[in-house]
């Protein structure tokens, strides 16, 4: 069986971590997001995968190539302008010629794939799709569906009077070609606006496959740094690099860790960091390749991408730090704040209250406050 992973949105709300990157290639736990997604397939023996991509199409096309180096075999359907949801199904359509799956490329799941293709089969449906409850559906397409799971109705972002179901879209569909008769060429279609809806209307066999695993979608900030958290408290099962070096550390090679530095886990630190004296990091906290942790510094809960270089007496809590960026001496970086890549930030300051620095910015010693 052959899957399609969406992967050409732009990922506005978790800008400024996608100005560079795309958001299938943000980093969960030191490796881009979508080899996690690759990896749950595998689990699935779905090795043969459609890409498809629009936003930054490079940086996907030059990590993955052909698939062979993850295990798998990969293809690509390049759009030249957003088709929507819809319209990059249609746009692979030459490549699909059997029962086939759809994954949204931003979300992360335990779920049992195999087992929602035989649901789909036993009901002999041209569609279905996966569904998970959640506290406030009122952001997502909520799915109603009736006692034989058979869908009744697709409301998108209802309003709490509305509200009817907690059940909502989790963003993973198993659909037959014929279905793709229904979505116009060449144009901007979303699947959850047209082609469900159009489903229902037409009486087209189309189930809810419901399903209480674990679930999350990555395109807010919030959220991704919730998955770190679920992935190194064993809320959530990922693969990353590292060797395990205690109980909940795991480093990679050639780390320079002076003795004198507290980890508590769960910690996960990559290829080559340099954690000078004094140093404290409470999980669950990941350093990419390359960061430098300045003799006094404090790292709580955060999420540090490759070569950021933290100086001395500084903190960074509940934040995320990008490529290559610097952080002063005496400087805190705290409470969701989002500073991305390229970024250079003097001594003593002090960032807070989910403040998003944008790429290559610079903001002087002295700046912003204490
Ligand atoms: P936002 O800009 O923050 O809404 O993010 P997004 O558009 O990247 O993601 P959204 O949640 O809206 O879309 C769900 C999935 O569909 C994501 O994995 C997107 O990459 C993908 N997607 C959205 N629009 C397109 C598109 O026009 N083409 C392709 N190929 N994928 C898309």
């Amino acid at each position: 069986m052959k899957a399609i992973i969406l992967v050409g949105g732009e990922g506005l709300r978790l800008r400024p971590l996608t100005c560079n990157v795309p958001k299938p290639m943000v980093p969960v736990v030191n490796k881009p997001f979508l080899e996690h997604m690759i990896d749950n397939l595998k689990r699935h023996h779905i090795d043969q995968i459609i890409l498809a991509i629009c936003y930054l199409p490079d940086r996907i096309q030059h990590h993955f190539g052909d698939g062979s180096d993850f295990g798998v075999s990969l293809t690509y359907a390049v759009e030249q302008s957003p088709l929507g949801t819809g319209g990059a199904v249609k746009n692979a359509e030459r490549f699909l010629e059997d029962t086939f799956v759809v994954l949204n490329g931003d979300i992360f799941s335990d779920f049992d794939l195999s087992d929602m293709v035989e649901f789909h089969r036993d009901h002999k449906g041209k569609a279905t799709i996966s569904l998970t409850p959640v506290e406030d559906p009122t952001a997502y397409g909520v799915v109603e569906i009736d006692a034989q799971s058979r869908v009744k109705r697709f409301i998108e972002k209802p309003s709490w009077e509305t509200v009817t179901t907690n059940l909502i879209n989790a963003g993973v569909y198993v659909l037959e070609p014929e279905v793709l008769d229904l979505i116009p060429g060449g144009v901007h279609c979303m699947l959850e606006r047209r082609l469900f809806p159009d489903l229902v209307e037409q009486s087209v066999p189309f189930f809810g496959y419901r399903s209480n695993a674990y679930w999350i979608d990555i395109g807010v900030p919030e959220d991704y740094l919730k998955l770190h958290h679920d992935i190194l408290m064993g809320k959530a099962v990922a693969r990353f690099p590292g060797k395990s070096m205690a109980d909940d550390i795991w480093v990679e090679e050639g780390c320079k860790m002076h003795p004198s530095a507290k980890l508590m886990g769960p910690v996960v630190i990559g290829r080559g960091c340099t954690i000078e004296q004094g140093v404290r990091i409470s999980g669950p906290a990941v350093l990419g390749a390359g960061c430098t942790v300045g003799r006094g510094t404090a790292i709580d809960e955060a999420i540090l991408w490759q070569n950021v270089k933290l100086g001395k007496d500084a903190a960074v809590r509940s934040s995320v730090v990008g490529n290559n960026s610097v952080i002063g001496d005496n400087t805190w970086v705290v409470d969701g704040s989002i500073i991305s890549d390229d970024i250079a930030i003097g001594s003593s300051n002090k960032l807070e209250h989910g403040i998003r620095i944008w790429p290559g910015n610079t903001i002087k010693d002295n700046a912003i406050s204490f």
